[in-house]
């Protein structure tokens, strides 16, 4: 049978622990691991437990941080930037040098030229040691938006209907951008480790989609079934019965 069986957990509080554990195993192996990190609420739970472990010894300062997506034209100071959500949540907290983190420069009007920057870091950095991951509602990673497939790029896109309303509940009615920037579905499946946490009834149905069905474009997170190394962490709401 193929499909990817999840590490199901209590609630949103031991989901962070687990995947901060599982977080924990690789950077204890490789504390410069080179990391690609999602925002939105999912993973909030797990970088506090992360940055509790900073300060009980975890050496988490050397790691090399990727940012995952950003909102077309939203500059870094604008309280809806992913960026800053990352600093604030994940590169403050575990004492990460602002250098050691590649962004997605959402105001720089070449696009191509941006996405390209990005893909050139990566591989120097040698690919993802690790990737954090989300899923959306619609079955994103990122903002790889359905249709996406194994080979979809580093690249802008076009946010779903189903993405602006669930970005709507962090920003408010209106302040969500249309077009965002996104680390492609190539260099995600390319991370040696991907930790995939996803929390609350919600994601119920599209997590088994994503998790039995049979791997498809229209839902992107579908792939990591045939990732070899992918850690799914989902609380009893999110898997249900
Ligand atoms: P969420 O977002 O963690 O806020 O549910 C996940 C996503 O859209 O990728």
């Amino acid at each position: 049978m193929t499909g990817l069986t999840p590490t199901v957990v209590d609630g949103p509080a031991a989901a962070g622990v687990a995947a901060a554990d599982a977080i924990g195993s690789v950077i204890e192996a490789n504390p410069a691991a080179a990391v690609v990190v999602a925002t939105g609420r999912t993973p909030m739970d797990t970088y506090r437990v992360l940055a509790d472990r900073a300060t009980s010894g975890l050496e988490t300062s050397r790691l090399r941080v990727f940012q995952l997506d950003e909102y077309v034209g939203v500059a870094p100071d604008d309280d809806r930037s992913l960026s800053g959500w990352m600093d604030r949540s994940f590169v403050g907290p575990l004492g990460i040098d602002p250098s050691s983190v590649v962004r997605l420069d959402a105001l720089a009007p070449d696009h191509d030229a941006i996405c390209a920057g990005y893909e050139h870091a990566v591989g120097m950095a040698g690919g993802f040691d690790l990737a954090i991951l989300g899923l959306g509602p619609n079955g994103h990673l990122g903002f790889n938006e359905p249709p996406s497939d194994q080979t979809s790029p580093t690249r802008v896109v076009d946010l779903t209907d189903e993405s602006l309303a669930s970005n709507t509940a962090y920003w408010g009615p209106g302040r969500v951008p249309s077009r965002a920037l996104t680390a492609g579905m190539d260099l995600l499946l390319a991370a040696r480790r991907v930790v995939l946490i996803v929390t609350g009834d919600a994601k119920r149905d599209i997590l088994r989609r994503a998790l039995t069905e049979p791997p498809t474009p229209s839902v992107p997170a579908s792939f990591l079934q045939d990732h070899p190394d992918t850690l799914v962490i989902a609380d009893r709401a999110a898997w249900g019965r």
